[in-house]
């Protein structure tokens, strides 16, 4: 679906790391342990440029906590930049069902949920003070999908202008479908994974050939065993 040129919205780069056979995960959905220090590091180096960080559910389910910024010359960095130490972190869920014992509730950065209607009950019921979201974001289709473009123009109106966004799979297939990736940064790990059922960078319904996205190479790094893809969408 083509973009509709008026929108304002965030710049985007997703931000993956995928074993050599296209993987981001086991079968599993283990949460995601493979990639070296450096690639860490280069995650969290694409986390400091952003004003927010988007996740799904799935994603922080997996983990437990989310990538901040914690390197003492990043934090610098955005220090002389004049933004907050830490960009927003912000998870995208339908049903809400997040568990407010997660240590990603006691980490130190600052916390925003983008939901649907019945998502944002559950925490609008939640009376502890110490797990809550900051900002809870309603953004949804009277079929109780999210509303991207919408959700997108909200997240500029409330400052953010670059977004990094960490996966998983479902959520990047929707942002894609909704034409709202700018940038990818892939790392290709040297294992492979294998399994139908393993989660590669866009899931959902796929795309057929014709109507597949395409990429433009900006760059490509290797470090050690690892090589660093950079990509930008390619727009009609
Ligand atoms: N290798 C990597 O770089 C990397 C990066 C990220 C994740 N991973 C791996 O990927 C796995 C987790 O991924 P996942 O498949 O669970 O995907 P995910 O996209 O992180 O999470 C899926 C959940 O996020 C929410 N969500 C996603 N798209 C949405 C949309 N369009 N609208 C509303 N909510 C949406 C939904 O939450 P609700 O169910 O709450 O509605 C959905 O069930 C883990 O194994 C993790 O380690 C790997």
């Amino acid at each position: 679906m083509p973009e509709s040129p008026a929108i304002i919205r965030p710049q985007t780069t997703v931000v993956l790391a995928m074993s050599a056979d296209g993987k981001i995960a086991d079968e599993t959905r283990s949460p995601a342990r493979f990639s070296s220090s450096a690639d860490l590091m280069h995650l969290q180096k694409q986390v400091a440029l952003a004003d927010g960080v988007l996740f799904g559910a799935g994603t922080l389910r997996a983990h437990g906590t989310t990538m901040s910024v914690s390197n003492p010359q990043l934090r610098q960095f955005r220090e002389l930049q004049g933004v907050p130490t830490q960009p927003i972190q912000i998870v995208c869920s339908r049903s809400g069902e997040i568990d407010p014992q997660l240590r990603f509730f006691r980490q130190r950065v600052p916390r925003w949920l983008l939901t649907t209607t019945a998502g944002a009950k559950r925490w609008q019921q939640q009376e502890s003070v110490d797990c809550r979201f900051e900002r809870i974001l309603v953004v949804d289709t009277s079929t109780g999908e999210i509303d991207w473009h919408n959700a997108f123009q909200q997240l500029t109106q409330l400052g953010i202008e670059r977004l990094a966004i960490l996966g998983g799979g479902d959520l990047v297939a929707s942002l894609l479908q909704a034409d709202l990736i700018d940038e990818l940064w892939l790392t290709v790990c040297p294992l492979l994974i294998g399994g139908a059922a393993a989660p590669t960078p866009v899931e959902g319904e796929g795309f057929s050939w014709q109507q597949a996205r395409r990429l433009e190479l900006l760059g490509v790094e290797t470090k050690e065993q690892e090589v660093f893809l950079h990509y930008r969408l390619q727009r009609s």
